[in-house]
């Protein structure tokens, strides 16, 4: 991703689909009772586009504002329709950036109880994908052949982390390695010429089988340390959350584990997963309902963390 070319992509595209939104929703601009907008954590230049928006639309309409937390806004993205979780639950969240187990006493009550030390669960997924020469976003595209996969037919180690934390950067170094061994197996081991050609063929016969068991590791490691959650809390609650929750092999594996253990599971529509605004509106509700509102100096500004 090109942070400049995202802004700009923003800046384009942001009055045409507020404009999009308000027709689709036969709602006017001043029927809405507060405007929310997400204010952290991402890339900044996008954020900034967002926030001045919402900010002048504010000050224009005379309307309420709400910052949000993209993070706080992947868990509440649990609670839109019909099918919602009684609090407590737990909430798996694995997104592009960031990669936690929360407990949601309430709708603003959210504790982190563990996170990665290092990649996020999509980074690992992204990251394995481009060693397979994969292109960016390569998640979907590790979910897509891994459908066709055997998972069991490589093993990548799994990261010794104490606690509810995770760690995902030794399992793509791990993965590099096995790939670079995979094209030195051939009688011209000096050759690197040759030894490339080799490895890529390994990854083209191999490449289903690869991605299932990338996937099936970075699933286990994420389902762990949920499932140590779950028996430490003894919250039966539980639901995921992020872009990597579209993933299928997580969505079937959580179903499964949670029928054994007999955990109510929760998993968001597909377009509730990865990024989208409904899950903004539905956490600025309930901050709507706390009357948790924002003022319009800085402190609400964009941030690329918090
Ligand atoms: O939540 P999100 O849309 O944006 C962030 O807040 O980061 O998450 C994006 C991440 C990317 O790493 C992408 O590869 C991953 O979610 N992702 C998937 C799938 N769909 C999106 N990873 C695995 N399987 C998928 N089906
Ligand atoms: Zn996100």
């Amino acid at each position: 991703m090109v942070p400049e070319l995202a802004s700009r992509a923003h800046m384009q595209n942001i009055v045409p689909v507020v404009d999009e939104a308000l027709k689709q929703s036969a709602v006017k601009l001043n029927d809405i009772d507060a405007i929310a907008y997400t204010s952290a954590p991402g890339l900044i230049g996008s954020l900034l586009v967002g926030v001045q928006f919402a900010k002048s639309l504010s000050l224009a309409l005379d309307k309420p504002l709400i910052a949000i937390h993209h993070m706080q806004a992947h868990v509440m993205a649990n609670l839109i329709g019909d099918n919602r979780p009684e609090f407590p639950f737990l909430c798996l969240t694995v997104s592009g950036g960031h990669t936690q187990i929360v407990q949601c006493n309430g709708p603003n009550d959210l504790v982190i109880l563990g996170e990665t030390i290092d990649d996020a669960a999509g980074e690992a997924f992204d990251k394995s994908a481009k060693l397979l020469g994969l292109p960016y976003p390569g998640g979907p595209l590790i979910d897509k052949y891994a459908a066709d996969g055997d998972p069991e037919k490589f093993k990548f180690p799994e990261p010794k982390v104490e606690g509810l934390d995770f760690s995902f950067s030794g399992l793509k170094t791990s993965i590099l390695y096995f790939l670079r061994n995979a094209g030195k197996s051939n009688s011209f081991k000096e050759d690197i010429q040759v030894s490339e050609v080799v490895q890529k063929k390994f990854m083209d016969d191999n490449l289903s089988d690869i991605c299932a068991s990338i996937q099936n590791r970075i699933v286990s490691i994420l389902l762990n340390k949920l499932q140590k959650a779950a028996d430490e809390t003894g919250i039966g609650n539980i639901c995921i959350a992020g872009g990597v929750s579209a993933n299928r092999g997580l969505r079937k594996s959580i179903t499964e584990l949670g029928r054994t253990k007999g955990w109510k599971v929760f998993i968001p529509a597909f377009e509730y997963c990865t990024d989208n605004a409904a899950m903004i509106a539905i956490t600025g509700y309930y901050k709507y309902l706390a009357g948790e509102f924002s003022p319009l100096d800085s402190a609400t500004s964009a941030r690329a963390t918090w």
